[in-house]
């Protein structure tokens, strides 16, 4: 089952996961990160930056894979993944560009994107750790209801409520792409490491679904549970409808101080 850490706030989660991270990439210089966008993973970036910074952590080798991209954004759009990638994670953590890689959402070579970017994965030799957050209605990824745990990196078209969550980042709901280029669950369940993060109490609901509910294409998070090292991070509001809330404090109160995260 996955661990779940319940922390005080999105900052703490963050502090984690970016020690998790840093010691990652102290062990393989060469690391490969599964990068998620979206508000979630920002205070991971930050503090990860900071450390790094403060650590003298050579960066230069670490390679990285995006979940997800819209598709037919003009190159260079301040809202897609690549250019939000660029400026959240690639610039502030002094990352070789060249090393990191979106799926490409360009209409004239989508037929063959998806695949392109399965073959990059594989030949990297897989994601260390996967940065998730977790949609509203329980997609991970782009990875709507429905979707199949078969599935690998190909175009879904995003549910109305995804668009309309999204909608902030852009002038207008009609302003969201239709369209999206993902990895698919079979390719989030090849990394070695999910790093599942979730605030508030928008996500409880998807969140408790994802890690106690049943294993259900109907809820993609769930795939989670196919998975053999998965870590939650959450705050107080986005676990306040897990069951089993009492026995991963208990566990997490009683880490050996041999585990990692
Ligand atoms: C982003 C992604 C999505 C988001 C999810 C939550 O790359 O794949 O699954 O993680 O939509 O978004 P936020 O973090 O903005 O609430």
């Amino acid at each position: 089952m996955a661990e779940v850490v319940v922390v005080a706030d999105k900052e703490a989660a963050g502090e984690l996961a970016a020690e998790s991270i840093q010691a990652l990439i102290a062990a393989k210089p060469d690391a490969v990160l599964g990068l998620a966008t979206g508000s979630t993973p920002l205070p991971v970036y930050r503090a990860l930056a900071r450390r790094v910074a403060a650590a003298g952590t050579d960066v230069s080798h670490v390679r990285g894979y995006a979940l997800d991209e819209y598709v037919g954004l003009p190159a260079g759009h301040p809202e897609s993944y690549r250019a939000v990638i660029t400026r959240e994670v690639v610039e502030p953590l002094g990352l070789t560009p060249s090393l990191i890689h979106v799926p490409n959402g360009a209409i004239a070579t989508i037929e063959h994107a998806g695949a392109d970017y399965e073959k990059a994965i594989a030949e990297s030799g897989g994601v260390d750790v996967q940065l998730l957050g977790i949609g509203t209605d329980g997609h991970i990824g782009f990875n709507e209801p429905g979707s199949s745990f078969a599935s690998v990196t190909r175009v879904k078209t995003l549910t109305e409520q995804t668009r309309k969550d999204n909608a902030r980042f852009f002038a207008s709901e009609d302003d969201v792409p239709m369209h999206c280029i993902t990895q698919g669950l079979s390719t989030i369940l090849r990394a070695r490491h999910l790093l599942l993060l979730a605030f508030g109490e928008g996500k409880a609901e998807a969140l408790a679904g994802a890690v106690e509910g049943p294993v259900s294409a109907s809820n993609p998070g769930s795939a989670i549970q196919l998975h053999p090292h998965v870590t939650v991070l959450v705050d107080e509001a986005a676990a306040s409808k897990l069951r089993n809330i009492d026995y991963y404090r208990y566990a997490y109160a009683h880490k050996p101080a041999w585990q990692k995260l």
